[in-house]
């Protein structure tokens, strides 16, 4: 038998195949240049992740096989990882090329960083830890040079799950968001919509709400929201948005749109971070500040309410919980998690 790697001796977290064969975000782009050891977590997993001086980026388990010291506690030097604890380096290939100990001794084979699948899309990191089953997910407005892209975050949520599901639910809007998204006074009552599932994860038709402050415009609207959810933790809405007052129409065309792209990065099962591209056509443009700063307000709503729900894992069993038709994209979502064989993070889940 041969002797267990350093690898084994880490736990494995989650054991769920949809997940670990999943592209999860774990950073944006923006936040790792050249230099930098950026450390995080994924599926329990700690990662660090680096920009090599040709701009790839790369990400490794944060764990140096010598004596399993943080290589994220350590530094870049000359294009090389240097661990903290005892100065190996490491190069882009995962490689330990050098040990300071033994400065003229070609380091054993087996010295290697632990390298995992890393790609870079739409100004996010992402990173899959097991096999990839599939490609990152399509953001449709990505290539239309016509919409104005904001990446947005990171927010902090307990459940990601629970943050898709809110992502994806229009009938809160008046209380979390009431004046931003809703009005509290006078909520909009929901008319039925119709959920469908395809090869890309399930989609609804348009679900109409009033909105005094929709969008980074400031402009009274009436939303239409189609949303998406293409992965258990990747959702995306593209809403159509119609000036509420007749007399400041010509502010608006009828082409105008506001898509959000949503990633949470599991964490652990009840800890997440999400992040989101917002994508619009509007013109004129709002600029990235209040953009953000109106995504910032929204998504602290958010979080203050949804962080508060029990169980902290979802309940994908629909015996748990309440469901009324106005929740009918929250209640095929957590159907299809289930038939996706998601249990991490779930509750009630066999
Ligand atoms: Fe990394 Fe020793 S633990 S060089
Ligand atoms: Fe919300």
């Amino acid at each position: 038998m041969s002797a267990p790697s350093i690898v084994d001796l880490e736990s494995p977290g989650c054991t769920d195949a949809v997940l670990l064969g999943d592209w999860h975000v774990v950073a944006t782009s923006a936040e790792i240049g050249y230099g930098d050891l950026h450390a995080t977590t994924l599926l329990e997993r700690d990662l660090v992740l680096w920009r090599d001086r040709e701009g790839e980026m790369h990400a490794w388990d944060d764990l140096c096989v010598h004596r399993g010291a943080r290589l994220s506690k350590g530094f870049v030097k000359d294009n090389r990882v240097v661990c903290p604890y005892h100065g190996w380096n490491y190069d882009g290939e995962a490689k330990c090329v050098f040990m300071p100990a033994a400065p003229s001794e070609k380091p054993m084979k087996k010295a290697r960083a632990i390298p995992h699948h890393v790609q870079e899309k739409y100004g996010l990191v992402w990173v899959c830890i097991g096999t990839p089953a599939h490609d990152i997910p399509s953001f449709p407005e990505w290539d239309d040079h016509s919409y104005k892209k904001v990446v947005c975050g990171p927010y902090r949520f307990r459940s990601g799950y629970r943050a898709v599901e809110n992502f994806i639910d229009a009938s809160h809007f008046p209380f979390v968001h009431a004046g931003v998204n809703g009005v509290i006074d006078d909520p909009d009552p929901i008319a039925p919509y119709e959920v469908y599932e395809d090869d890309q994860g399930i989609y609804s038709t348009e679900v109409r709400v009033t909105q005094p402050y929709g969008d980074p415009r400031g402009i009274p609207v009436i939303a239409y929201y189609a949303y998406r959810v293409f992965r258990p933790l990747v959702a995306y809405f593209k809403k159509r948005v119609v000036i509420a007052d007749p007399a400041r129409a010509h502010e608006g065309d009828e082409a105008d749109r506001f898509c959000t792209f949503l990633t949470a990065q599991p964490v652990d099962q009840t800890t997440s971070i999400v992040r989101i591209c917002c994508a619009m056509n509007f013109d004129p443009a709002p600029s990235d500040e209040d953009v953000r700063r109106r995504q910032d307000l929204v998504y602290a709503q958010d979080s203050a309410i949804v962080d508060t729900q029990r169980p902290e894992r979802i309940p994908v069993e629909l015996r748990y919980e309440l469901h009324h038709r106005s929740d009918l994209m929250g209640q095929k979502y957590r159907s299809w998690l289930k038939s996706a064989g998601v249990t991490y993070g779930a509750f009630g889940s066999l």
